[in-house]
C-alpha cells in the first residue's frame, strides 16, 4: 500500500503525482470526490499525464491530446489506444491508500 496523502490535500478536479517504490509514477485524480489512482505515464509516448489536465472523469495528455478515463484506465480519445494501468484506491480515515 502507498500512502498518497490526505483526503484534503487534493481538491476535486486535480490531481497529485506519488512516487512508487519501484520509482513509479502513479497519478492519483479526485473526480467529484472520488479517487482514483493511475499510471502517470502516457501509453502513447510516455509523456506524464501530471502535466496534462483533469476533465471530469478524464486526463488529457499534455503532448498530443490523448485522453484517458481515470476511473477505467481505457483510452478516451486518440492517439491515445492503449490502456492505462489503475490501482484500487481505498481510503482510511483521510488517507488516500493505493493498492500496488
Ligand atoms: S504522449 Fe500522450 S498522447 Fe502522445
Amino acid at each position: 500500500m502507498i500512502d498518497a496523502g490526505s483526503i484534503n490535500e487534493i481538491k476535486p478536479g486535480k490531481m497529485k503525482r506519488v512516487t512508487a517504490e519501484d520509482g513509479n509514477h502513479i497519478l492519483v485524480c479526485n473526480v467529484d470526490g472520488h479517487f482514483y489512482a493511475v499510471d502517470d505515464r502516457c501509453t502513447h509516448e510516455d509523456a506524464s499525464l501530471y502535466l496534462g489536465c483533469l476533465k471530469g472523469e478524464r486526463v488529457q495528455c499534455s503532448l498530443h491530446g490523448g485522453m484517458f478515463n481515470v476511473r477505467t484506465g481505457e483510452p478516451a480519445a486518440e492517439p491515445a489506444e492503449t490502456a492505462l494501468k489503475t490501482w484500487p484506491v481505498r481510503i482510511v480515515g483521510e488517507r488516500i491508500m493505493i493498492a500496488v
